[in-house]
This record gives structure tokens, sequence and C-alpha cells, in this order.
């Protein structure tokens, strides 16, 4: 079976077998009867690098509802499988806030916590309040709340400690009903919204322009295989940032702590020399390079060998270690 379509990075990779559950029922029966199995969402953070010899369970659980609700807040609950953007769009036809910045991110509403997906200045652990998953081996279900899942920059327990334990199967989401927290803090989206002459932003409005920028940055994985960032930006000691701005005194950064720097992987990748070069169908984007992308044929193993490339090569000439976001297979 083929999982070249269920993996936005387009890679040709086959799975021993493959099932697609649309319930929890169905979830339950399968992993009741098999124990070696592939879970597999939205595909949008992942490399695969070889062929699955397992069966391949596609978490496909569709529905939107609204479970709770005062004068302020809404609940909204989505089902794992909903299309990530959709959910999003849903939300601001009905005027709720919260998730706008996150616009246009690939990936389902299951995946959301698991790597907390972040953009523009928000995260999902800002507006996540719950979320409910099945335990693997037991089969039983597990509310986690947002403490519970322990998030982090890109990181949370599903990625740690729970590490290949649970499947998500629906997010709750505690979202604004009027006084929206509109977060334009991000440069780019207030310049956007100058260019789309908007004087008072609205959820609405701040989604087109997320939506702008990030089409005008990010290839659609529809047009040219990718995974968003390939890398997580690194956060460096304040000791290591000084040093490295002696000899690179326009890098950019974001202050962490007192004791800590990020400092963008895109400009690091793109300094050393990276952006927009292609080698076979492996490539970096030419507008993002953080983004690595496939051009049509490109194996896992290529786009792979080009993140170690990439890594090595930023290693030697600041110093700094950049690891890989996407969850190589
Ligand atoms: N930059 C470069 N060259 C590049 C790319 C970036 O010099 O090729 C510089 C920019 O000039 C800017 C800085 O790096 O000074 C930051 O760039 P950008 O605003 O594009 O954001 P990013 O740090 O590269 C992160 C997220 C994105 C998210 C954007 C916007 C990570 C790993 N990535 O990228 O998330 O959309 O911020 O908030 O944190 C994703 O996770 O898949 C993703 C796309």
């Amino acid at each position: 079976f083929s999982l070249k379509s269920y993996n936005t990075f387009g890679i040709e990779a086959s799975a021993q077998s493959f099932i697609e559950v649309t319930n929890e029922q169905e979830l339950a029966k399968v992993l009741k009867e098999n124990q070696n199995i592939f879970v597999l969402g939205g595909g949008s953070n992942m490399l695969l690098t070889q062929n699955i010899n397992q069966l391949v369970v596609h978490v496909n659980l569709k529905g939107i509802e609204i479970v709770q609700e005062d004068a302020d807040f809404v609940w909204v609950k989505g089902n794992a499988g909903e299309n990530w953007h959709e959910f999003v769009q849903w939300c601001i036809t009905k005027d709720f806030g919260g998730i706008e910045n996150l616009s246009l991110i690939p990936g389902n509403v299951g995946t959301t916590p698991i790597q907390n997906i972040g953009a523009y200045g928000v995260e999902i652990k800002d507006t996540m309040f719950s979320c409910e998953a099945m335990e693997i081996a037991t089969q039983k279900m597990r509310i986690f709340t947002n403490a519970e899942c322990e998030f982090a920059y890109r990181e949370s327990i599903f990625k740690n400690e729970l590490k290949g334990q649970f499947i998500i199967t629906s997010v709750i989401y505690k979202l604004t009903k009027k006084n929206h927290n509109l977060n334009t803090s991000y440069g780019a989206i207030d310049a956007e919204l100058v260019k789309m002459n908007v004087e008072k932003p609205t959820i609405k409005t701040i989604s087109e322009a997320v939506i702008a920028i990030r089409s005008s940055k990010l290839p659609n994985p529809k047009d040219l295989g990718n995974s968003g960032s390939f890398f997580k930006n690194p956060i460096i000691s304040k000791a290591q940032y000084d040093k490295a701005v002696e000899r690179f005194p326009e890098m950019p950064h974001y202050k962490v702590s007192d004791n800590e720097v990020k400092v963008p992987a895109g400009w690091l990748i793109e300094q050393a020399g990276f952006k927009g070069k292609r080698f076979g169908d492996a490539g970096i984007h030419k507008n993002q390079a953080l983004v690595l992308v496939n051009y049509g044929g490109a194996t896992g193993k290529e786009i792979y060998d080009l993140s170690k490339l990439i890594q090595k090569t930023v290693l030697e000439q600041f110093g700094v270690a950049i690891e890989a976001e996407v969850n190589i297979i």
C-alpha cells in the first residue's frame, strides 16, 4: 500500500497494510487485534525514510461540535481527523477567536497538541482546554488537561514520556466569543494588515493576513512536497550568543530568558548558503530556508541526508546545533 498521498512530503514509501478508522469503536477493535501498529494522522510532520513493515492505522475521526458555552467563551471540540485549517475557518465563520493566527498550518486537529503547533505569536497551548486520547495498550480513553500535556516550544508529553502510547481522538479548544485577544505583535502581520488597508483588525482579517504571509513564503504541499519548518529554532545560551554575534553582528535573535536567546534557524541556514539550493529532487525552499522540499522524486533518505548536511554546516559555521522538528521515521 503506497503512503505517497498520506504524507505532505510526498515521499514514496509503502505500508505492509493499511486501515482507516473513523470512530472510537473501530479504533479500539483494531488496537485490540494488532499490537504492532504505526499511527498516521495528517502526515504533515513526518519524513518517511523507509517502508513501514507494520499495520498503518490512519486516524480519521470527523466532526466538530460546541460542547459548552457561557457569555464570554465557547468550548469547541474537533475530532482528530478534521483538517486543521478547515477547523480554524469554521471557528472564524462563527466569530470564535483564539486560533486565527494558526490559519493555514497543514495537518489535522489531532496532531495539534503533539507538537504544540505555533505561528505568529500564538501556540495551541494558549487555547487548548483538553484533549482525549486512547491508550494503545489498553484501549482505555483518557482526558488530558492543558497542564497534563506539558507543553513547551514544539513539545508536549506526547513527544516525550508518552511517545507512542496514546492516540489523540479529539481536542477541545476554549475560544472567545467577544473581546477577542487579537495578536498582531508579530511584525509581519501588522505590515500585512497595513497592505490590506485594515485599520481595525478582526479575527477574520488577521486570518487573511496570515494566509497571505504564509502563501508568499511557505510552499503549498499540494504543489511542492514539504513538512513546514524542518528544524526548530535553536535556543542558545547568552554566552554562546555573545560569542556568535561578535562575528555575525546582524544575527536576528529573540530573548527567551535572562540567559537564553532564540535564533532563527532559517537565517543560519540561509547564511550557510543553502537557501534555494537543489540536490537532485531534494532542496531548500527559495523563500524560507527552514523548509526542505521534495521536487517530486526525492526519497526520504535523500531529504534526511540533506538535513544532516545542513546541520553539520550550520554547526561548523556558527557553533549552533539545530534540531529537526519533523518526526523522522
Ligand atoms: N529568516 C531568514 N532566512 C530565511 C528564513 C527566515 O533570514 O530563509 C529570518 C527572517 O528574516 C526573520 C527570522 O528568520 O528575521 C524569522 O523568520 P520567520 O518569521 O519566517 O519565522 P521562522 O522563525 O523562520 C517560525 C516557525 C514557523 C512559523 C513562523 C511564524 C519554527 C520552527 N517555525 O519560523 O512555523 O510559521 O515562525 O511564526 O518555530 C512550522 O512550524 O512548520 C512553521 C512554518
